[in-house]
């Protein structure tokens, strides 16, 4: 199969692309020959070292799929070959940037009618991670004022639209020229993160969304109420220490199930959440896809098309 995969990390341009060996299907597990993977931000984060220092090569990046069942493991028979799937490998699993990936089946969705292979992987661990985040993580209830940090990128996007449905107050942070595509996607209030500090221009939020981090996962406990909750997912594997002791700082533990991706179908098909706007690579050019994604202001989702 032909894949996109590193040698050794660091910059982009450590991104190959050429021939590797099929995958199998082991137990349980489905193998999808598959037609698109998303960038995420994790996947620069892993690319250079950022995350880990990987041991194993050559490393197929990539965490999330659309494509076609082409076979079945032992034991697996709610999907057949020739079925349309999409899905988020299982955690600390990577290789969708391939021509073909092996994944336990009860992670695979059907696939909705009417989507792309792009429009699916798009909407995967973006909305896994929004889902996980929002409803499960800080359990936001209508009538509550959030702050979702970095409107205008692929979580936030989706959890953007996923708050207002939910009933709560939506302030996001974005550059000017994102205004009206986070007020498009039914933020409240926007904050111009350039011009303005997030912090002098709020205060007592019911919750925190932040997906940006560094200082600004560290300034955003300064905007919640006494009792507040932050859900922290780009500041590493734990939620970074509160300066206060009467606010709560959580990771989200975004476990890869099926039942989220069709809960991801599921706001789809009923107007909650429109599929982000999608920038295409071909799987080749996974290397250009990185730096846009690493120079961090790309709007909606980035990916790769692999067949
Ligand atoms: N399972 C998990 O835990 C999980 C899953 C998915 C993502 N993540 C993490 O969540 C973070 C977001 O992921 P993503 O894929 O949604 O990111 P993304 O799409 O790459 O986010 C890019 C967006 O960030 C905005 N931005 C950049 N700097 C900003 C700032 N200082 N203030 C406000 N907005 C800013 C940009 O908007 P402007 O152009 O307007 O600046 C751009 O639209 C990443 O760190 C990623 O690793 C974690």
């Amino acid at each position: 199969m032909k894949a996109a995969f590193i040698q050794e990390q660091g910059g982009p341009e450590v991104l190959l692309y050429g021939d590797l060996p099929d995958p199998q299907a082991g137990p349980g597990e489905i193998v999808v020959d598959v037609h698109a993977a998303s960038i995420n931000a994790a996947d620069w984060k892993v690319r250079s070292g950022s995350y880990a220092k990987l041991t194993r090569f050559p490393y197929v990046l990539g965490r999330d799929f659309s494509g076609v069942v082409a076979e079945t493991g032992a034991g697996v028979s709610d999907l057949a070959p020739g079925d349309p799937v999409f899905g988020v490998l299982d955690a600390g699993q990577e290789g969708a940037y391939a021509g073909k990936v092996a994944v336990r089946a009860d992670l695979a969705a059907r696939k909705p009618e009417g989507w792309s292979h792009e429009e699916a992987v798009a909407l995967a661990l973006a909305g896994l991670t929004a889902i996980v985040s929002l409803e499960e993580t800080l359990k936001l209830e209508a009538g509550e004022t959030i702050l979702i940090q970095g409107g205008a990128g692929g979580v936030s996007g989706f959890a953007i639209q996923l708050a207002k449905h939910l009933g709560a107050t939506v302030v996001t942070t974005a550059s000017a020229a994102n205004h009206d595509y986070v007020r498009g996607l039914g933020a409240d209030r926007v904050i111009d993160y350039r011009a303005q500090d997030f912090t002098e221009e709020i205060s007592g939020v019911d919750a925190v969304f932040e997906t940006v981090g560094g200082d600004v996962a560290l300034r955003s406990f300064d905007v919640l109420r006494p009792g507040g909750r932050a859900a922290f997912i780009a500041s590493g594997g734990q939620a970074p220490k509160p300066p206060r002791s009467d606010v709560t700082a959580l990771r989200p533990n975004v476990a890869r199930a099926r039942r989220h991706m069709e809960r991801v179908a599921e706001l789809v098909a009923a107007g909650v959440v429109t599929v982000p706007p999608i920038r295409t690579f071909p799987l080749a050019q996974a290397a250009d896809a990185h730096r846009v994604s690493e120079a961090r202001h790309l709007r909606g989702k980035l990916v790769l098309k692999v067949r």
